[in-house]
């Protein structure tokens, strides 16, 4: 039997496209060599949240106080019973995507593929032994931790985000490398956690590529809670003790218990033959047209592999791209309203280009800035803390970008991102009715500003 569509790569690319290839017809094999969901459901984006959340509870019953609430004692965290619960949160999701591939009719194979070659009718895999072939075949292979070049790295045993979520035994003092989204997010949870969390960045701040101000305004708040945060500074050797580090050519060393490293992610690219089609690639990703197609018209990439986006959410309307081609449906991908979250306490989101892109470009824009106080259900909810609010609109009044810090920015950002993505002028955004009160009014008031 030659399948209609062969997807490698079980994540939110993978498993999403092939549940969709399957319902419109399509006979569709997945084979996914570990488990179904991926990085983001098995080891990143749920089991993150998962604890974060238990973080968030914790934090809240220790400021409960601001609200009137006392509590007896201190409260404190049962690590086996947040990783139990990780562990459940995980299974109950990946066994639900595993029912949806069964009752949408998708087979799916559990091993490592390999791409044998190609005939007139299709591309040849194998996989555990068999051999299978698919007129189309997606590529979603996503990615993995990149690991540095450190000195003395290899004589310790350090943690990327994989064993920081399995954590029982916390560290006293953790150094993270690498101040980005999982930096960030891990150091929000070590910090709620009570551990002396210190970040070094090698940029002058903390979440490059997103907003520099919020980016700020976020360093400020966890350096008031403790983190020692070491921007403009450079990982010049590691022990499993010790993290040397180099700022503005003075040395200086952290101690350090355990080592967590976020310096970002590599796209999967090898060990599946990839080479055996002759696929371009570029050292960083798999390049792909608008449709999602590779330079090979048969075969068609979505997700981390991409090397472009490394967002579960992208993957999720890459792989849709490219099964809507493959039916036959116009369809092609767009990147200009793509959100980006950080889920740290107070979170922070942006949509659109940062201020310091169109500065780049030499993009003429106004903005509007509100602090979250002008949201009565944000000051109602949010004891004596603030955040912040600014939407980027152009010459002509269309809505280009926004930024923002304070909670829920990760439920509110799509609002701005619809605006975006639907070219919508300030006088539409300002007709729409957010109900009250809600901390989305804030862009209800920051347009009429
Ligand atoms: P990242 O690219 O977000 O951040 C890496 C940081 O490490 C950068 O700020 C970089 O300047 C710094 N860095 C690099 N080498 C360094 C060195 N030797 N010493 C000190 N600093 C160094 O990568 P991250 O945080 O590892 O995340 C990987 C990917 O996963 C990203 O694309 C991210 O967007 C995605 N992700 C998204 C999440 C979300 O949507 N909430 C959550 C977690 C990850």
């Amino acid at each position: 039997m030659i399948y209609d569509l062969i997807i490698i790569g079980g994540g939110p690319a993978g498993y999403n496209a092939a549940e969709k290839a399957a319902s419109n017809g399509m006979q569709t094999l997945l084979i996914e060599a570990k488990a179904v969901g991926g990085v983001c459901l098995n080891e990143g984006c749920i089991p993150t949240k998962t604890l974060l959340y238990a973080a968030k509870l914790l934090d809240n019953a220790r400021t409960g106080h601001k609200y009137g609430i006392q509590i007896s004692g201190e409260p404190t965290a049962d690590m086996e019973a947040w990783i139990a619960r990780k562990n459940k949160t995980v299974k109950t999701l990946t066994s639900g995507v595993e029912f949806k591939l069964k009752t949408h009719g998708v087979d799916v194979v559990y091993a490592s593929a390999v791409i044998e070659g190609e005939t007139d009718e299709g591309i040849r895999i194998r996989a555990a032994e068999q051999h299978y072939q698919g007129r189309y075949v997606l590529l979603s292979t996503g990615s993995d931790t990149f690991i540095p070049p450190i000195n003395g790295l290899d004589s310790v045993d350090y943690w990327t985000s994989r064993e920081a979520l399995d954590a029982i035994d916390l560290p006293k003092q953790l150094v993270i490398i690498g101040g980005g989204v999982i930096g960030m997010e891990f150091a929000s949870l070590y910090n709620s956690l009570q551990v002396d969390v210190h970040v070094v960045e090698m940029l002058p701040e903390i979440l490059g590529g997103m907003d520099a101000e919020t980016a700020a305004m976020l360093r400020q708040t966890y350096q008031k809670r403790g983190i020692t945060f070491h921007l403009d500074t450079k990982v010049t050797q590691v022990s499993p003790t010790e993290v040397q580090i180099e700022h503005k050519g003075k040395i200086s060393h952290l101690q350090a218990d355990r080592i967590l490293l976020s310096v970002g992610r590599k796209a999967n690219l090898t060990g599946f033959g990839l080479e055996t089609l002759g696929i371009d690639t570029t050292g960083k990703g798999l390049p792909v047209n608008d449709r999602m197609q590779t330079t090979h018209p048969r075969v068609y990439a979505a997700g981390d592999v991409t090397g472009y986006s490394m967002l579960a959410h992208t993957a999720i309307r890459e792989g849709e791209v490219a099964v809507n081609n493959l039916c036959g449906k116009e369809d092609r991908m767009s990147y200009a309203a793509i959100p980006g979250v950080v889920y740290t306490n107070p979170e922070l989101a942006g949509v659109g280009p940062t201020e310091a892109v169109l500065k780049e470009a030499g993009q003429i824009y106004d903005v509007i800035k509100l602090p979250m106080a002008y949201s009565g259900r944000f000051v109602a909810e949010n004891e004596g803390s603030n955040g912040l609010c600014k939407l980027l609109i152009d010459p002509d009044g269309y809505v280009l970008a926004c930024h923002m810090m304070g909670n829920p920015a990760s439920e509110l950002i799509v609002v701005a991102g619809m605006a975006i993505e639907q070219h919508m002028h300030v006088e539409a955004f300002q007709k729409i009715v957010f109900p009250h009160p809600t901390v989305g009014e804030i862009f209800h008031e920051g347009l009429f500003m």
